[in-house]
Parts: C-alpha cells; structure tokens; sequence
C-alpha cells in the first residue's frame, strides 16, 4: 500500500514514520515533506504546495495512492477534503464544512452551545461593534481572553490582564493584525487549571480517543513569554484520568460527532479537543481542532501499538466500529522542541544541523519540524526545527532520555526549555 501525506511539519514527519513501521506499507510520499521525510527509506518527497489541489490529486492518481492524510488546518480548511473525495481518493481529514471547528471560532462557539459542550462563556463582535466589544470588556472585567475569529496559527488569542491589553488586542485585531481573520473576534471568560490535549479519530460514526497529551504552549521556561506552536509535549497525561477520559468521550467528543452528522456534515479524521482542566477536575473545551496536533502527535504516535494505516483507513471507509481497541505500548512518551534563535518571531534559517545520529543511537526519536536538505547538509529551514521525543518506563526516565538525545545535537542558535513535563517530573 502507497500512502500519502501532506505538509511538512514535525506532526507529518511523525505519521510517515510510524506508517512506515508496517510491512503493508511500500512507501510513503510527503507533500512537500521535510529533511526527516526526505532521509527516510521508502519515503519520498514530492515538491509541491500544500494549497495545489490538482497536482496533489495528479500525483496520488499517478502514484497508486490508498490514502491521503492531510496533516495541516490551512488546506483543510480550503477544502482539500472535499476536492480529493471528488476524485475518488480516499481521504483522511475532514470536509470543509467539518473544519469550521477550527476555523472559526464563532462558529465554533455556536456549535459548543448548540450541542452543550462545556465551554467558556463568550460573546461575538464584527469589526464594526468595536465599541459594544470594549463595553463588554468594561462589564465584564479582566482577565478576558480575546480571539480572532479564523485561523492565525495559534498567535491570534490574547489573554489580557489588563483592561488596556484587552482593548488594545480589540483593536488590533480590528485594524487588520490577523488579516481576514481578525475581522471578526470571540471574547470569553478567562478559564484556569491545567491545560490538555485530547485526540481523537473519527470517521463521522464512531469516536475513538488517542492517549491524552499536555502540551506546553509558551517560548519560555516556566510557561513564560510569547506562545508558540507548542514547545514539548507528553503522555500519556494523568490529569485525564480515565473516568475523566470517558466523560469527555461522551460528553464531549460523541455529542459533537452526532451533531455534525445531523447536520449533514462529512467529519472523517481528527477531532481534537483542547480542554482546560479546572483544580475540581472539571473540563471545558477551549477550542476544536479539526487536525492531528503538534507536536502532540510526536509524544503520541510512537507509543501507538496497532498499524495507523489500518486505523486511519477505517475512518476514511466509515468502519471504524469493526476496529478492535486501540492497542498501545506500555510506558510513556516525552517530546521537547528544539527552535531556532528567535522563534516565536523573526529566526534565522539555513544553519547546519550535527549530532542526529547520536542522539538515535541513544535511543531518541527524533522527528524534523523546520528542515531541509541543502546540498546533501540538514539545515534548519523553520521555527520550530526539530521534536527530541523518547520512551520510557517513567516521565522521569523518558524526559531523561529526550534530553539525553538533545544534548547530541548542535546548530547555531539552538533553544529547547529544559522544565517540560515540570508537572509530571520529580524536582529537576
Ligand atoms: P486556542 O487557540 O483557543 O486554544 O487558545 C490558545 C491558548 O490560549 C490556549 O492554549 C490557552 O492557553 C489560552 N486560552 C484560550 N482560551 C482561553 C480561556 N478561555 N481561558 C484561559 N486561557 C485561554
Ligand atoms: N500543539 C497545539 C496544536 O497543534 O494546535
């Protein structure tokens, strides 16, 4: 079986690995794929934009393709699904109207309401109600969190503190900081506790979760500065506790799924539910995503027993209820992102990477984010550059051996924060 993928991120890295640890699977091609896709046997990268439809759909046609996964929002959302379904592939992802989860948050918000999903408390504004916006905020006091509406790769909420913050990221947002996306904005109620990331699949029937991870959002060592796309990243996470697990599943996961159904809407693929976990134990969603996270996917992905082709190919087929359980390995998983000087903002590209092999012969898995192969030389070619991700019997022996494999590798203006899983480690 030939499989595609699309994207060019840590997470899609990820998925071809673990693809390809079945015999079924003959080869994997990546659109456009990274340095990692690129150095692995029976992985092949094909130099096309993730937003060419038709020349994604020439070249699965071409290849003898069984399946094509998308991995990132952005083609998702513009319909790629849709289009590939059309051309009679099958397709893992879901169709556009499904993807209106996450990109758009007012949408999202509705639907939360609509099926009683557990949410924070929210109103919508256009840009031209920006004064009922501050009036909002003025009634409703700070903190707030304010977003804009449509997909800004995880840089368009702002959790204000103060009132000033709040009324600035109003207007910003308004005045075009987001683009399109930013034209319209989501204020809620500032939620606390401990954030996680629950997975899982779908084929628009039947719901089944991936081990729960926690991610770890800001650039800066205890949770500080700028967010990013995700810094590290483990599980599974023990805040979901398996009766916590099951609530979500059928308060959360299984209510949205039926809904989706009822309103005539094709959801095969992921549904992700970011939630934030209250100190009482109690979850609400902060937001959908209608993808594989990541780098949640790197910490997930190598712990998962049963072949992902057979999982994912269920879904696209709408039978993923014959599917015997998800089976996984025992032990844990750690994840820690190595970035590029300057990330979340301006950084550098193009430095030579050193060290890779010996850090997988101590054992890590290293997954490429923002690589590129330039005359036969790794080099960095993004923000988030590299995912160090290696099991173990514990978090402590697992985070010990990720950042064993970290201390291998070299590039000029490297930068990873050493106190991911500080939750789960004992004192570092
Ligand atoms: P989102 O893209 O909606 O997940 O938001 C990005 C990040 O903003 C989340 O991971 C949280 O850290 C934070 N956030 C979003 N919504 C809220 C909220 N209602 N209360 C507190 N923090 C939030
Ligand atoms: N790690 C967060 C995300 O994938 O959105």
């Amino acid at each position: 079986m030939k499989i595609l993928v699309v994207g060019n991120g840590g997470r899609e890295h990820a998925l071809a690995w673990k693809l390809l640890q079945s015999d079924e699977i003959e080869r994997v091609f990546c659109v456009p794929g990274n340095g990692g896709t690129a150095a692995m046997e029976r992985c092949e990268n094909i130099p096309l934009t993730v937003d060419n439809f038709s020349g994604i759909k020439d070249a699965a046609k071409e290849r003898g393709i069984s399946l094509v996964i998308i991995g990132p929002e952005v083609p998702l959302a513009m319909g790629i699904a849709d289009y590939l379904q059309q051309e009679n592939l099958m397709v893992f992802g879901p169709s556009q109207a499904g993807t209106q989860l996450e990109a758009s948050k007012s949408w999202a918000k509705g639907f939360m309401q609509d099926v009683g999903i557990p949410t924070a408390r929210s109103a919508v504004f256009t840009d031209e109600e920006e004064k009922a916006a501050i009036a909002y905020v003025e009634k409703n006091g700070v903190p707030i969190v304010i977003k804009a509406d449509g997909l800004a790769a995880g840089k368009g909420v702002t959790v204000a503190t103060t009132r000033e913050e709040a009324k600035n990221a109003i207007h910003d947002s308004f005045a075009g900081k987001f683009g399109l996306s930013g034209e319209c904005i989501v204020i809620e109620e500032c939620l606390t506790g401990e954030e996680a990331s629950v997975l899982a699949i779908t084929d628009g029937l039947t719901v089944r979760p991936l081990l729960p991870a926690q991610d770890h959002k800001a650039i800066g060592e205890g949770d500080s500065g700028p967010n990013t796309g995700g810094m590290g990243v483990y599980a599974p996470a023990p805040i979901v506790t398996p009766e916590l697990m099951d609530r979500v599943q059928t308060e959360i996961l299984e209510p949205a799924i039926a809904r989706m159904r009822e309103r005539g809407i094709d959801y095969r693929g992921v549904l992700y539910a970011g939630l934030m976990i209250s100190p009482d134990g109690e979850a609400k969603v902060l937001e959908f995503n209608c993808r594989f996270g990541d780098p949640e996917t790197q910490a997930i992905l190598p712990l998962l027993e049963t072949p992902l082709h057979e999982l994912l190919l269920a879904c696209a087929q709408q039978r993923l209820r014959e599917m015997p359980p998800i089976r996984w390995k025992a032990g844990v998983s750690a994840c820690v992102v190595m970035s590029a000087k300057g990330y979340p903002g301006d950084y550098e590209k193009g430095k030579a990477i050193a060290g890779l092999e010996k850090a997988a012969a101590r054992g890590a898995i290293v997954f490429h984010a923002g690589t590129a192969l330039k005359d036969r030389q790794l080099v960095t070619a993004g923000g988030r550059v590299l995912g160090v991700t290696a099991l173990g019997e514990d978090f402590d022996r697992a985070f010990a051996n990720a950042y064993a494999g970290i201390e291998c590798i070299e590039f000029d203006g490297a930068y990873y924060r050493r106190d991911i899983g500080h939750r789960v480690r004992s004192a570092q």
